[in-house]
This record gives structure tokens, sequence and C-alpha cells, in this order.
């Protein structure tokens, strides 16, 4: 009657599966099923697999274990408790798991009368583990892919990037823009430099083109001469200048005017700072520039709306500078010849600090740079003389050695 019944819901009730994960090599799996067995006379207890024939895994009677239709597999690799019947812990232990054990095992009972019912049904997952010191290859293997990817996307980034960035100080004699490209050129390609509004640098024809460039830029550029053969289209500029902060783009024209490479570069030149005591005898406030430049040309420089000190037609203007720099601002004589524009300035004070801008201007040339100059008022000088006056007098011991107690 009690069996009947039990067997009924197994009929209706839907049997849930189990998975358990294992590895190939693992000592041993315990596949779980309970059963109220003592409930029961002759009852026999089959794990089995469907997949497989013959389909038993393992078998136990009331007499013990019964090996007879044991599928091959499990020679020798399966256990029960010997007091399984009496207890009702049906669980199966499966030693040395291989891969082919991967399955769903079910757990069933079978009465005297020959009915049936299937207590558990659990799959086994049996994976093939990777070894560690793979898995510590591959992870190796990996990471040097990586850093040689790394490395030539580095190597090679003026191709990949079209935007570069460089960030010089002032000062600094020459700068390169770069710009390289893969692309094969034809010979007949123009190769134009430009900043944001002006053109910097034309090559075409096979030759440079100064005569279409802007006078902020003439004599300043350079490109490799076989800059078509090898793709290597970087400006070289001299003498930069904060005045030559700008983005650029570096922009080749096949002969019907297509584009076959745009690439910009952004170009950061520091301003020149300048700290000087008030007290000093004089300060210097460099600019150089290329030499050689044309005898007509002016040049000045002004601070504000002041006019700091001018040259023109060869020669210092005193009349036309500001009074407060009167007898104060000196000028190299040969400044066009050697592109020293440096000013001297004497005694600066306090008051001189600020922006100081040189331009110098001819119908062919053009150049402009800032120095910003700090003078610092002689309070905060005389602070300090005071302060290590003290210190390195030797008649009166120092406030510290004093104080201290013997
Ligand atoms: C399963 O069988 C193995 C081999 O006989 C044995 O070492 C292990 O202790 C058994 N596990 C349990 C929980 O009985």
């Amino acid at each position: 009657m009690r069996t009947a019944l039990v067997f009924a819901m197994f009929l209706h009730g839907s049997l849930q599966v189990l998975t358990e994960v294992k590895y190939v090599g693992d000592q041993f799996i315990l596949l779980p099923c309970n059963f109220h067995t003592f409930e029961f006379d002759d009852l026999t207890v089959v794990w089995s697999r469907s997949d497989l024939s013959p389909s038993t895994v393992h078998k136990l009677v009331t007499k013990g274990t019964e090996l007879t239709d044991q599928n091959q597999l499990y020679k020798g690799r399966t256990s029960m408790e010997t007091d399984a019947l009496e207890t009702g812990e049906l669980t199966l232990n499966l030693t040395n798991l291989q891969w082919a054990d991967s399955g769903i095992y079910t757990c069933a009972i079978r009465s005297s009368k020959g009915e049936e019912r299937r207590v558990t049904d659990i799959e086994l997952l049996v994976k093939e583990q990777f070894p560690s010191w793979a898995t510590a290859l591959l992870l190796f293997l990996v990471l040097v892919l990586l850093v040689v990817v790394g490395c030539l996307a580095y190597r090679f980034r003026h191709y990949f990037m079209s935007d570069y960035q460089v960030e010089i100080d002032s000062g600094v004699e020459t700068v390169v823009l770069p710009c390289k490209t893969p692309v094969v050129l034809p010979q007949d390609a123009t190769v134009k430099w430009k900043d944001r509004y002006r053109k910097v640098h034309v090559f075409k024809n096979g030759s440079d083109q100064p005569q279409e460039q802007d006078r902020f830029f003439r004599t300043r550029t350079k490109v490799n001469e076989d800059l078509l053969k090898t793709g290597d289209l970087s400006l070289t500029l001299k003498y930069p200048t904060d005045g030559d902060t700008s983005t650029y783009t570096c922009t080749v024209y096949s002969s019907d005017g297509d584009v076959l490479v745009n690439k910009r570069v952004k170009l950061s030149v520091k301003a020149c700072q300048l700290d000087v005591d008030e007290g000093a005898e004089s300060v210097l406030l460099p600019f150089r520039t290329t030499p050689e430049l044309p005898g007509n040309s002016d040049v000045e420089w002004s601070i504000l709306n002041k006019m700091v000190h001018v040259y023109t037609k060869g020669s210092d203007q005193p009349e036309e500078q500001d009074q407060f720099y009167r007898n104060r601002t000196k000028m190299n004589e040969d400044l066009l010849t050697s592109g020293d524009l440096s000013l001297t300035l004497r005694q600066p004070t306090e008051g001189d600090s600020g922006d100081y801008k040189c331009i110098l201007n001819s119908r062919s040339i053009w150049r402009v740079k800032t120095v910003r100059l700090t003078v610092k008022g002689r309070s905060q000088v005389q602070d300090q003389t005071e302060d290590t006056s003290n210190r390195s007098s030797s008649t009166d011991p120092t406030p510290l050695m004093a104080d201290q107690p013997v």
C-alpha cells in the first residue's frame, strides 16, 4: 500500500537534476541519494547511466554488491556503504575520475515485484583541468604579446595617431613636429604644413616653396629632402617661441588634389620666464632667432602699450621709447646679422615686472617672442639680506645658540 503510493508519487513528480563539476584525476566524488529503504524488504539499488550499454554503474542487493552486469568503464571504481539498505544512504562513491564519466547518473530502487522508482538524477561534468604551469605559460605569453604590441604601437605611433602633442621649453633651438605615413606617396605629390591660419611650409614639384610660406615661418622651417620616398614628412622648426604655440596640420595632396595624408600636431612652447631681485645691475631678456635678418627690419620691445626699445633703419631710436626706459635699455649692435635680439634692461625695479614682447618686422620676415619678467621688490630682498647678515655675523651669536640651555 505504502509502496504503491510512493511509486505513484514518482510517476507524477518531476526529478531535479543536480549538477556536479569535477576534474579528471580527482580522487573521488560522492553522488548523493537518500531513500527510506528500511520500510521495504528485498530492495535493489541501481545506479545507472541510460546513455551507456550496459547501463549499470553499480548495483546493490540485499545480499551485497552485484556487479555482473556492470559497465566495464566503472570496473573497480564504484562503492557504496555496506549498510546502505539499512540506513537509506544510497550515496555512490566513484573514484579515479575520468573524462568519460560525464553523464547523467540515475539512482533507482527496484522492488521484488519488479516495480522501479527513480530517486535521483545527477548530472556529472568531468572536465579536463588545465595544468597550472600551462595557465602560467599562457598568461606569460599573453603578457609578452601585449608588451610587444604596446612597444610596436609606441614605435609606430606617428602612423596611427592623428593627433600628436609636442611640449617644449622656451629657448630650445629646434623642435621637430612629427608626421610619418606608411602610405606610398606619388612623386608629384604636394606636402603642406599649416598652422591654424598660416602656411608654414610647402613642398611642391620636388622642392620647397619658400615664397608660399608665411613671413613668420620663413627661413625657420625644414623638411627631409626625400620625404615622399620615406614617408617621413616631419617638419623641423628653428628657434621656436611662445608665438609658435598652435595646432599644425600636415597634409599631402595628389596631383589631382586628393588628400592622401592629413595629420595634426599640437605644439606648445612655454613662455620664457625670468626672476630677478630688485637691485640687480641688469637683466637680459633673451631672444635668439635666425641670423642674417633683412637690413630693413624693425625691432620693437614693448610692454603693454609702453615702448621699451625701438630699433629701425639700422639704429636705436631712443626718442621713440617710453620715458621710464630712457637710458636703461641696450641691444647688440649686430643684432640683425647675429639674430640675437636679446634686450639688456639696467637696474630693474619691481615696476618693471610684466610681459615683454619683442617683434621683428620686415617685408619678408616676421618674428615674435614674449618674456615674462618678475622683479622681486626691494622690501622682500632687504628682509633676505638682513636675515643672511644676522646669521653670518661672527660678533654676536645667533639667537638660536643663545637660547640653547647648556
Ligand atoms: C571513496 O572511495 C575511496 C577509494 O576507496 C576512499 O579513499 C574514500 O575515502 C571514499 N570516500 C568516502 C567518503 O567514503
